[in-house]
């Protein structure tokens, strides 16, 4: 696993933007896979900022989200897919009908969207380039500790610990799904690239374990371990339990020689 220790949110969110830019450079027709949360949210601003500056385009690219929370309409705020129009498909210029969640709404049979999605992915090509960012439990996408590291994309019961980060979200009066669909840890490593976002202090056991821990359903991102094109970028704060973060640096610094 590449690893890159950054200073700043922002120069974190820059590592993040060059490589899924060199990507849309070299392949325009590109398959991406998305992630929502707070930590991308600084990444598709720079993104939007080198779409604005004529710099980028995502006219001919195709998107899958990790995630969806069961029976939340598109026009839900708390919605992924709303997320997604705000922070990133509305300020550039991708084809919306080329942009794809995992949804499930009321009357859909969810075994039936789940193998529809796996399709519909393996349809477009495969995933040239994922997105993650990691759950303090150590979860990508919604596989919670516990997942099959070989799962495909099903609903999935969020975790008590899930449920309390994300109520952030929500209004305390506003209905909080427990169930989303999610990309299967299997799904996510067929990605052929991979590039995954933490910040802050709460990540730091989290990143630990995924680097360096056991591969174990304990934390789903340890599944990464096994993935041979994984850049993980990261701050000082959630690299702060991270054994051999010197290591890391100085082949960093290293790879800059190369
Ligand atoms: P966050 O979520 O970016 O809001 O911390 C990450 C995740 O749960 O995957």
């Amino acid at each position: 696993m590449r690893v890159i220790i950054t200073g700043s949110a922002e120069q974190l969110a820059e590592a993040g933007c060059q490589i899924v830019a060199r990507q849309l450079q070299q392949k325009p027709h590109s398959v991406l896979g998305l992630a929502t949360g707070s930590t991308p949210i600084m990444l598709y601003q720079q993104l939007v900022n080198l779409h604005r500056q004529g710099k980028l385009s995502f006219k001919d690219v195709t998107s899958f989200n990790l995630d969806e929370y069961y029976l939340l309409e598109g026009t839900h705020p708390q919605s992924y897919r709303y997320f997604m129009n705000e922070y990133l498909f509305n300020a550039v210029d991708i084809d919306l009908a080329s942009t794809h969640l995992p949804a499930c709404l009321a009357g859909e049979d969810p075994q039936q969207s789940a193998v529809g999605y796996e399709l519909a992915i393996q349809a477009a090509g495969g995933i040239d380039l994922q997105i993650l960012g990691i759950g303090a439990n150590g979860h990508i996408g919604f596989n919670e500790p516990g997942s099959s590291l070989a799962s495909r994309t099903r609903l999935k019961t969020l975790t008590a610990k899930t449920l309390a980060d994300n109520s952030r979200m929500f209004r305390p009066d506003e209905y909080q799904p427990d169930l989303a669909m999610t990309m299967g840890v299997g799904t996510i490593l067929e990605a052929k690239q991979i590039v995954i976002l933490a910040s802050g202090a709460q990540k730091a056991d989290a990143v630990q374990h995924m680097v360096l821990g056991a591969v174990s359903a304990r934390c789903p991102a340890s599944a990464l371990q096994l993935h041979p094109n994984v850049t993980l970028i990261i701050d000082e704060p959630a690299a702060a339990k991270l054994d051999h973060a010197d290591y890391f640096r100085q082949a960093e610094r290293k790879a800059q020689t190369l």
